[in-house]
């Protein structure tokens, strides 16, 4: 069987980024699960705030076009977002809205988001994490854009002090949640039938 096609992405562009070091890490757990794993940065794709007259009148900007093609090449996407008041942050939500809404040919709503699997995982300082983030990222992705999210995900807290020098989880039972959600992600996007991907 081909490895399943993951991508990677994080919602945070902060340089120093605990989101972007668990989304990196997950990216290694992907590849050692036998997952073709890509990493992007939101960076590479900036985007104006969503802003529907302007949709109405322009389309979508090419980078959106761009983000949305990228997330369709894929059966599989682990996103990590921080929590900002209580919610996932305005980066996030904002490039997720425009894949949202490209929509090309005869191709339903939400296409980027049908027969393709996503996990989730957040890293906070805070001692609870990124739980919040995960509540309402999951909610994004299920309720508003009809995605299948699987049951797992990776909560990293007090995440200042979470990762030792060469960037892996220093608390083993984390570490083995966060390999269990990529084994479990590349599990599902194996076997996602093509023909419910292109709905
Ligand atoms: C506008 C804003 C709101 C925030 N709200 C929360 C919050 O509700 N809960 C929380 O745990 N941390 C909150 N934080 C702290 C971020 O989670 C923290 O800065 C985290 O390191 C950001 O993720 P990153 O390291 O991946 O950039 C907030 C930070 C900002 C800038």
């Amino acid at each position: 069987m081909l490895a399943p096609k993951i991508l990677v992405m994080a919602g945070s562009l902060r340089a120093a980024s605990y989101n972007a070091r668990l989304a990196a890490l997950a990216a290694k757990e992907l590849a050692l699960a036998e997952a073709d794993v890509s990493r992007i940065s939101l960076a590479d794709y900036p985007l104006p705030l969503l802003d529907a007259d302007y949709l109405a009148e322009a389309g979508p900007p090419r980078q959106a076009v761009a983000l949305k093609h990228m997330v369709a090449a894929h059966q599989g996407v682990f996103i990590t977002s921080p929590e900002y008041s209580a919610s996932v942050t305005p980066l996030l939500k904002n490039a997720i809205d425009w894949i949202s809404r490209v929509r090309e040919g005869n191709e339903p709503a939400y296409a980027a988001f049908k027969g393709r699997v996503f996990a989730i995982g957040s890293a906070s300082s805070a001692a609870a994490g990124g739980m919040r983030s995960l509540m309402a990222l999951r909610q994004i992705l299920e309720l508003g854009c009809g995605a299948l999210v699987i049951p797992e995900q990776i909560n990293v807290g007090r995440a200042d002090q979470a990762f030792d020098d060469m960037d892996n989880l220093k608390d083993e039972s984390l570490a083995e949640a966060l390999k269990a959600v990529a084994r479990r992600l590349v599990e599902l996007a194996s076997v996602m039938p093509r023909a419910w991907r292109e709905g």
